[in-house]
């Protein structure tokens, strides 16, 4: 890199991150003006597989502040799909993670926008603004709640861990699918809640609130900025074989690290 975008590169950095939450922000705030309605809401892949124009409105006006920045960044987004660009920068957007519960006005739903870089994620944010929790990581700064540093739970005991999944809205037959993991821990009587919203679940791993997050099936917009926020919180974050994780392949394990192994194992054995 020549110097003189090396000198400029603090800058740069500051810049994006100051679009990333001005755009986090704006949808948060459109989000909850329009929560319960009026608004059109239609089925995508299935019947329960819902979008509503908020989403969309939400979309909109994330897209309206990067491009107004960055027209020439890649764009990756849950409802417009691939706007592509031939740049280094790729922008991964929920407009809205939790459209099902945003539709039943159930208020466990957010905004997820994340930055990769030459397909390394560089930043990311997460905002719930019926919680006001707004959630931001940087690559290797560390995560933030609210501008506070927050950190991953201390529980090393698979046996009493707190622990939070997800379904997918088209199922899969699978060996060892979700229900049946799902119906292993139950079993085994520990705490398991299905939210929702895998971007908050994920961040409320990273803030410590539960132990360890699954999910079978998810897209790149779930889970690009909530992974990063776990990892720089002290979190391990991997697929659902233990292998490095990459938010372009569906399944995911995130936990506080201290639980990773005895998880993976549990979720792998019949
Ligand atoms: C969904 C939520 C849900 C998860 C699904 C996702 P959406 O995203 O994150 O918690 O279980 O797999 O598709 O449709 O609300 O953006
Ligand atoms: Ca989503
Ligand atoms: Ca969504």
């Amino acid at each position: 890199m020549p110097g003189w975008i090396i000198g400029r590169y603090p800058y740069l950095c500051r810049m994006l991150k100051e679009t990333l939450l001005e755009a986090t922000r704006e949808a948060g705030r459109l989000m909850k003006a329009n929560f319960g309605g009026p608004y059109k809401i239609s089925s995508k892949s299935g019947i329960n597989d819902l979008v509503t124009e908020i989403d969309k409105l939400c979309e909109e006006a994330i897209f309206r502040i990067i491009g107004s920045r960055y027209p020439d960044h890649f764009i990756l987004s849950e409802e417009a799909g691939e706007l592509k660009q031939d740049s280094p920068y790729k922008w991964i957007i929920d407009p809205i993670d939790g459209t099902v519960n945003f539709a039943h006005g159930v208020p466990l739903c957010c905004v997820s926008v994340a930055l990769e870089k030459d397909g390394a994620m560089l930043m990311g944010a997460v905002y719930n603004p019926f919680l006001e929790e707004f959630f931001f990581a940087e690559k290797g700064k560390g995560a933030t709640l609210n501008g506070q540093p927050i950190s991953v739970s201390a529980n090393s005991q698979l046996e009493s861990a707190f622990l939070v999944t997800g379904f997918p809205y088209q199922w899969e037959e699978m060996p060892n699918d979700p229900m049946q993991v799902f119906g292993k821990f139950v079993k085994a009587g520990l705490p398991l809640r299905r939210m929702g919203s895998a971007a908050i679940d994920l961040c409320w791993v990273a803030c410590g609130r539960f132990d360890g997050f699954w999910e079978h099936n998810l897209n790149a917009w779930d889970a690009a900025a909530g992974y990063l926020i776990v990892e720089e919180a002290g979190g391990s974050v991997t697929d659902l074989k233990g292998n490095a994780y990459s938010p372009y392949q569906p399944r995911l394990l995130a936990t506080n690290g201290l639980i990773h192994e005895a998880l993976l194992t549990a979720i792998a054995q019949p």
